[in-house]
């Protein structure tokens, strides 16, 4: 790193989602201040309906131990070989941050709360990449099971809607190609 930040476009167009992480941990500090400067989001009321369970370095081995028991179906009668390999998606990232988003009875303020948390996440992984970070919004199954929500802290209003996982890396993924913007803009008026 240079020390100059990527213009907005730039940081935009090429962040991708970084599936295969190197183990190089996330430093704490760095960390915090993504999560800090991310808060800029857009979000209708000031709500700011968002809130983070996250883990680096001293919190990873628990949250491993925990991941294994969610994420790997039967880890217990799986060959030692095997379970280290479908461990490495765990164990891989440097740090990992759980977004939480209070779930509002109106339907119209849910949906906003959804979309600013989405905004929050979308931030933090502009701001990431921008550090040499990159991160991975994933949506497990078991970020909705009880027990993990138990773990988690979850309150019965709440709902997490990210496993978001930060961590250094070796190969940039290719960009998988996307619409054009005449396939998905049409003009007021020409339908
Ligand atoms: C709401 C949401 C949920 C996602 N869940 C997963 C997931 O569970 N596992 C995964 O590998 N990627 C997940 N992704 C990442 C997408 O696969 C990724 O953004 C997509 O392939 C486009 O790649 P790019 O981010 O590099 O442009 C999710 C992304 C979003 C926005």
């Amino acid at each position: 790193m240079n020390g100059q930040s990527l213009s907005v476009r730039d940081a935009i167009l090429q962040r991708r989602s970084i599936k295969k992480f190197n183990g190089q941990p996330v430093e704490r500090d760095t960390l915090m201040t993504v999560l800090e400067d991310a808060k800029w989001a857009p979000n209708h009321g000031n709500r700011e309906p968002w809130r983070l369970v996250v883990a680096s370095s001293e919190e990873l081995d628990e949250l491993h131990t925990v991941l294994r028991e969610f994420g790997i179906p039967k880890w217990q009668e799986l060959p030692e070989v095997a379970l280290s390999k479908q461990m490495k998606k765990f164990l891989d990232p440097g740090a990992y941050a759980f977004v939480i988003v209070k779930e509002d009875v109106r339907q119209k303020e849910r949906l906003e709360d959804y979309a600013a948390a989405s905004c929050y996440i979308q931030n933090a992984q502009l701001l990431a990449w921008d550090l040499g970070i990159g991160s991975c919004w994933k949506t497990p199954p078991f970020i909705d099971a009880p027990n993990f929500r138990e773990i988690m802290g979850v309150k019965p209003e709440e709902r997490i809607i990210s496993m978001l996982q930060f961590g250094y890396y070796d190969e940039m993924p290719k960009a998988k190609p996307r619409m054009s913007v005449e396939e998905f803009v049409t003009f007021f008026g020409s339908n």
